[in-house]
């Protein structure tokens, strides 16, 4: 399946390729907007530039590079473009993880709690917090104040903003304080007495560790998904003269978190803030499709709407076709076959659910004989010929397709609170206007009339086709 390419960089992009000052720099922009490519090909000048530096000064330590995402899907997307830069030999170490494989490293950590664990081990403390069907909410807030405050401050959680949790439901100081003395204490200890680690003590336990390796040059990817102290952790592992690089959306955050640069001692001042304002990848028509998810969500600095006017290429309308599952995937899969070449052009099926939510869909492909890969959570990225990608929402963070198919968006696999600003919802349309922004040329979503999610109703029809099926 093809991954990245390399192009010729315009002005706005040349002028972050060739910024080699040492420091904190920062790429914002819409998706598609060339971010995650320009930052790499940034990555093989400053490589570049560095071995010079150690070839002339005569050094004998190696060049250190490291390229981080958030997800394994996206550091295998990446790996090939970063590994560009390599040399091959040992003047140069370029290193291209996960956080949490990073971080697993470096803390000498094999077994870490998942979030169905973290979640088992908080409910029986939230019943005399939440109201009831509130839990999931209250897990994703205490991810959230575990992620953003060191634990020696966790109570700046009462009288920060709640930045990227939306104002529904309400979350009262009385409950804070009882989330803060009631549930998280309890884990915390329940944690300590059992020797367990969570994602967020990666990160802590990273910031800690002496570190053995500093890195002169590093690339964070969808850094708007990672929290306060992972990007803390990160931080502590630079060189004196570092180079250092932040690629962002806000508008595309999935997850509980939220930092802001000051909160992690980073002056975001204008003089390290680029932004792109291109859209390389959607049409206009994809982009006007998307946008109306992200219209009513309250703006952030780091965050860009998709821009329908900064597109090359109009393009067709996207296609919402309305009926039984089954013909969703039959027309998807007629349209697809009749106007795509799969043999150089690629498309993903993306869904907000994995696993047994794909079964149908596989079923499908198999008796039409159209190769498919997966690619949920594959840290490597597929090399076989498949053109045709099945993939989780979350996973598909970064990624581009020719053509996007997205059927079966019901209620069920979206849900949400019932109230304005629900923060579920707003996650949700996040959600939705990035996996839309995956595609180059063609959307297709579908859902059975009835059971269409919220989400749908988002949408403005006159951006879209519909199919009644
Ligand atoms: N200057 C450019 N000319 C042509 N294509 C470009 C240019 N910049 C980016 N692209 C293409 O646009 C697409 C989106 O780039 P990407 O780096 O993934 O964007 P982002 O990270 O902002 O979402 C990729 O296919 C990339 O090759
Ligand atoms: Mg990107």
């Amino acid at each position: 399946m093809r991954v990245l390419q390399d192009f010729e960089p315009t002005p706005e992009q040349r002028q972050i390729v060739a910024d080699n000052r040492a420091g904190f720099r920062i790429i914002r922009g819409a998706a598609g907007s060339g971010k995650t490519s320009t930052a790499l090909l940034q990555l093989r000048l400053q490589v570049a530039a560095r071995l010079r530096r150690r070839q002339r000064e005569g050094a004998s330590e190696p060049v250190r590079a490291l390229v981080l995402t958030f997800n394994r899907t996206l550091r295998g997307y990446v790996e090939e473009l970063a590994r560009k830069a390599d040399t091959g030999d040992d003047s140069l170490v370029l290193d291209i993880f996960t956080f949490g494989s990073w971080s697993r490293n470096l803390a000498g950590v094999t077994s870490v709690l998942g979030r169905d664990q973290t979640a088992a081990m908080l409910l029986p403390h939230l019943a005399d917090i939440g109201v009831r069907g509130q839990q999931a909410f209250l897990i994703d807030e205490i991810e959230y104040v575990l992620g953003r405050y060191p634990p020696d401050s966790l109570d700046h959680y009462l009288q920060a903003k709640r930045v990227g949790r939306g104002t529904a439901p309400r979350i009262s100081k009385v409950r804070q304080r009882a989330l803060l003395e009631g549930p998280i204490v309890a884990y915390t200890e329940e944690k300590r007495n059992r020797g367990l680690v969570d994602w967020n003590d990666l990160a802590l336990l990273a910031s800690a560790s002496p570190p053995k390796q500093r890195y002169d040059i590093v690339i964070v990817d969808e850094t708007q998904d990672f929290s306060a102290n992972q990007m803390r952790a990160v931080l502590h592992h630079l060189s004196q003269d570092h180079s250092t690089t932040f690629v962002l959306d806000a508008m595309q955050r999935l997850y509980p978190r939220f930092f802001a640069w000051q909160e992690v001692g980073i002056k975001a001042h204008r003089g390290i803030v680029h932004k792109l304002t291109r859209n390389y990848r959607n049409t206009a028509a994809i982009a006007r499709f998307a946008q109306p998810l992200l219209a009513g969500l309250p703006p952030e600095d780091d965050g860009a709407m998709p821009d329908f006017s900064a597109c090359a290429v109009e393009g067709t309308p996207p296609l919402v076709t309305v009926g039984k599952y089954s013909r969703q995937i039959a027309y998807m899969l007629d349209r697809l076959e009749a106007e795509a070449d799969l043999r150089t052009e690629t498309a993903a099926v993306l869904k907000a659910r994995g696993g047994g939510w794909f079964d149908e869909m596989r079923r499908a492909l198999r008796s039409r004989g159209i190769p498919y890969c997966e690619l949920t959570r594959q840290s490597e990225w597929p090399r076989g010929d498949e053109n045709v990608g099945l993939c989780t929402m979350h996973s598909a963070k970064g990624l581009e397709f020719d053509h996007v198919l997205m059927p079966g968006l019901s209620q069920r696999v979206t849900p949400h609170g019932p109230e304005e600003g629900d923060s579920d919802l707003q996650q949700l349309q996040r959600m939705l206007a990035m996996a839309i922004g995956r595609a180059r040329k063609t959307v297709m979503l579908g859902y059975k009339p009835g059971e269409e999610s919220t989400l749908v109703n988002l949408l403005d029809p006159n951006t879209y086709e519909r199919v009644d099926l």
